[in-house]
């Protein structure tokens, strides 16, 4: 019980509103690290200069199994970016997104451009999350979709939004078999395996990973939950988990991109950060499901069922749900270099 209230201090705390005023570096890094990332790896480190912040790649937070081209590790880079962006405008600075090739880095320029104030979006940095829970199988609006369609549209990526039950029902149908391709596969179990934090103090030594408090799973020490991996890591009992909660969304979201470089893959990484913060600001929940694009083999089927040429990046399911307890961070400060 002790442990899972200093959870919920730290998360509260790295979660404070985002402070208005004069530029403060930590808490621009702070507001991008809030983003989402794949498995929670946190994969960046921040450069701060006066007219910039880079954000580089952290390799040594690779998932070679399940993103063995750093796809995930890029869109990650993205999604932080994007929250800089947000995170400037509260500090009066319009920001600007690009990635540099030969640096290979995300640099966001950083520049006092007079009048400019708060954006919309800025409002749900330090509250929107992903949310694997059941939702409660209400539509959205069409205004509404209309908006996460707007948000999730941005430079060569484009968000394409099914609600029709058929439609739902056949991304479920390739969500289970890239369940079972991925949960039968010793190497991404052991990878997974690894970001798993099974209770409140192994979260909280690391401040990264995947931990049970956030999808309401019971605390376990780290070497029983270890063991009985092989009964929570179930290709089985997880198709038919993700089948209902897909049942019980209100539509699936799928973000494509016109090519599969380094540079789209962060485009996508910002077009879905900013979709998760509207959805934020309307009070719809999302979580992602990509195993039908980190299967290749069911990436060409999910093209097929949509009928595009385009590279499917990110897929995510959206409904009407409570809130779930939030994942943890690591201090700004370890995320800076010089
Ligand atoms: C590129 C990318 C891929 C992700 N893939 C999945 C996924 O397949 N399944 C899932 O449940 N969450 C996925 N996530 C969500 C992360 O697990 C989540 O962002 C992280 O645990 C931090 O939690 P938060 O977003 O609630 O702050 C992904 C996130 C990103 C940015």
């Amino acid at each position: 019980m002790f442990k899972s209230v200093t959870y919920d201090r730290v998360a509260a705390m790295s979660r404070q509103p985002g402070r208005v005023g004069n530029r403060d570096n930590l808490e621009l890094v702070r507001l991008a690290t809030l983003a989402a990332s794949s498995h929670n790896t946190q994969p960046w480190r921040f450069r701060v200069g006066e007219q910039f912040i880079s954000i580089q790649p952290d390799r040594t937070r690779r998932c070679p199994v399940v993103d063995p081209a750093d796809a995930h590790l890029y869109r990650s880079l993205g999604c932080a970016a994007e929250n800089l962006v947000h995170a400037a405008s509260l500090q009066g600075y319009a920001a600007t997104v690009n990635y540099d090739d030969v640096a290979d880095a995300v640099v966001v320029s950083i520049d006092a451009v007079p009048g400019v104030t708060a954006t919309e979006l800025s409002r749900a940095l330090v509250t929107r999350q992903c949310n694997r829970g059941m939702y409660d199988g209400t539509p959205v609006i069409p205004e509404h979709i209309a908006l996460l369609m707007g948000a999730g549209t941005g430079r060569e990526v484009r968000c394409l939004i099914l609600t029709e039950t058929a439609e739902i029902s056949a991304v479920s149908e390739l969500v289970e078999r890239g369940n079972l391709a991925q949960l039968t596969d010793g190497a991404f179990r052991e990878e997974l395996l690894s970001w798993l934090r099974f209770n409140p103090a192994s979260a909280l030594r690391q401040r990264d990973g995947l931990t049970g408090r956030v999808n309401r799973q019971p605390p376990l020490p780290t070497a029983l939950g270890k063991t009985m991996a092989p009964v929570l890591i179930n290709a089985a009992a997880q198709a038919k988990a993700d089948s209902a909660r897909l049942a019980s969304s209100a539509g699936v979201a799928i973000f494509l991109a016109s090519t599969d470089t380094k540079e789209a893959w962060v485009e996508t990484g910002r077009a879905y950060e900013r979709f998760a913060l509207q959805a934020e600001l309307l009070d719809i929940r999302s979580a992602f499901l990509n195993q039908p694009i980190e299967v290749p083999a069911l990436r060409d089927e999910l093209r097929a069922l949509l009928h595009i040429t385009e590279e499917p990046q990110l897929l995510v399911r959206f409904g009407h749900g409570s809130r779930a307890p939030y994942s943890l961070r690591r201090p700004p400060r370890e995320v800076i270099v010089d």
